[in-house]
């Protein structure tokens, strides 16, 4: 469903990303390793449409997406979770999730159960500042934020960075799970 095509990324003048090509298929999960530094974060960035691309092409169900918005990107169904997970710290729980709304036409608007299905701790901490969670709390902030547009790609980056074993477990459980 997505295809990265032989893409150059710079920032300036210094290149990040030389041809890099990339097939996403439906309801599976891929996964991009390489060490600090190699690129992972600006190719997920360039799917996402938050940096531009110098060449290639990025292709979504076949569409070419390489020169639209990031919002444009969202509302197609790509949602990016980012590293460092990005929580608005003085939103509440409950206000962060509500920012992946924007994309959805105003009858959709709701929460979807599931994301408390797959994040039950969340549930009772809707009044909470995101600032006040814990790390993986916040990391699970972050993953449902992105479940409310209710995406067809879902791009995590470091989804596991500095995060206990146990709550590892839990967002591995999630992510197999919206694969099934
Ligand atoms: N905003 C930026 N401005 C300039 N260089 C950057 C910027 N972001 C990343 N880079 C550089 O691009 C390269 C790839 O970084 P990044 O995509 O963050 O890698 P990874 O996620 O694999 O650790 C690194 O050399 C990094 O220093
Ligand atoms: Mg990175």
């Amino acid at each position: 469903m997505l295809e990265v095509k032989d893409i150059n990324l710079h920032y300036g003048a210094a290149q990040a990303l030389r041809g890099v090509s990339l097939q996403v298929v439906k309801a599976r999960i891929t996964c991009v390793l390489g060490r600090n530094g190699v690129g992972k974060t600006s190719l997920l960035r360039a799917i996402a449409g938050h940096h531009g691309i110098s060449a290639g092409h990025i292709l979504f169900d076949g569409m070419d997406i390489s020169r639209l918005r990031p919002h444009e990107r969202a509302r197609l169904g790509i949602a990016l979770v980012p590293q460092g997970r990005e929580i608005f710290p003085l939103l509440s729980v409950r206000e962060n999730l509500e920012t992946g709304f924007a994309v959805l036409p105003r009858r959709e608007r709701r929460l979807p159960d599931e994301v408390f299905a797959l994040f039950p701790a969340l549930k009772d901490m809707l009044g909470r500042r995101g600032g006040d969670l814990s790390g993986g709390q916040q990391q699970q902030l972050a993953i449902a934020r992105a479940l409310v547009m209710r995406p067809r790609l879902l791009v995590l980056d470091e989804p596991t960075e500095g995060i206990q074993p146990s709550i590892i477990k839990d967002i591995g459980r999630a992510i197999a799970y919206l694969r099934d």
